[in-house]
């Protein structure tokens, strides 16, 4: 397994490999790899000749600046992890490396994706998002890059993106990976303690009631239900739950047959902040 720090040096690496016709399977991380990242990795191994990771906790697409300095770290093990699946090459850049002092996120127009759910509530936090995948696309120069569906508002960004920048990858989006008791898997997860651990996996089975209520009810009756049952939670504090078709975004206000529609979630677990979603129709 080859690991870059530099960009340059990546680049020309990987642009040697391309002249020669070899295709490139991207996993973007900030690290903190867990069974989910795994197994982007392995379907990318399917897929390409060559599978690059790259792990960059990305500054710009942090609101918080105590959530950007408690991002978990941890290189090392990432590393033994990724020689384990047989990953072909990391990227691990550093931050004066990828920006340019004082550079600040681009500004995209994603036509609203960016908007709602998490732009809500994360100020510029796609923005962040789009200036570093549209850096590591110019630099890594995948020809497949594969991204959670936990973070299904950012993977349709990112096809935004590509349309907004048309760089030519294609972007591919892999099933949400769960813990056993139904939590998504997440880097964050890490830092619960033993009492938000526990209580966390309320969040993925009230989504699974959400799913079966979806058949009898309006998605405003569901929305306010699913408040309603994080109102009467001791330690978990709903931050929102919305309904949105999978294409745009976009809220509804009837459930019909020819959309797709998911139920997007964030709660807090102490000062930890979970997401999940779930296909409702
Ligand atoms: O999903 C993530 O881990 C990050 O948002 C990404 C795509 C690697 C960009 O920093």
């Amino acid at each position: 397994m080859k690991v870059f720090s530099v960009k340059e040096l990546a680049n020309n690496y990987i642009a040697g490999l391309k002249n020669n016709g070899t295709t490139i399977g991207l996993i973007p991380t900030m690290g903190a790899l867990h069974q989910g990242h795994l197994s982007l990795i392995q379907q990318a191994k399917e897929e390409n000749d060559l599978v690059v990771v790259s792990i960059f906790v990305n500054p710009t697409q942090f609101n918080n600046s105590d959530d950007l300095d408690k991002y978990p770290r941890t290189l090392e093990e990432d590393l033994a992890k990724l020689e384990s699946v047989h990953c072909d090459l990391v990227f691990t850049p550093e931050a004066n490396d990828m920006y340019s002092e004082n550079e600040k996120a681009e500004i995209f127009n994603f036509d609203g994706l960016d908007q709602v759910m998490e732009g809500a509530f994360r100020d510029n936090h796609f923005n962040g998002v789009g200036t570093i995948v549209k850096k590591l696309f110019e630099t890594l120069l995948p020809d497949n890059a594969y991204f959670g569906e936990k973070d299904f508002q950012q993977l349709q960004i990112i096809r935004k993106l590509t349309t907004i920048t048309k760089q030519p990858v294609k972007i591919i989006g892999c099933p949400i990976h769960r813990d056993p008791d139904g939590l998504a898997m997440s880097s964050r997860n890490m830092r619960l303690t033993k009492e938000h651990r526990e209580a966390a996996p309320f969040i993925h089975q009230t989504l699974l009631a959400a799913k079966e209520m979806a058949k009898n009810t309006t998605p405003k009756q569901l929305e306010n239900w699913v408040v309603d049952k994080f109102n009467n939670h001791p330690n978990l504090v709903l931050e929102y739950f919305s309904i949105a078709k999978e294409e745009d975004l976009k809220s509804i206000s009837t459930f019909n047959n020819h959309s797709k529609y998911r139920g997007f979630i964030a709660v807090f677990a102490g000062d930890i902040r979970l997401i999940d979603n779930i296909a409702l129709y």
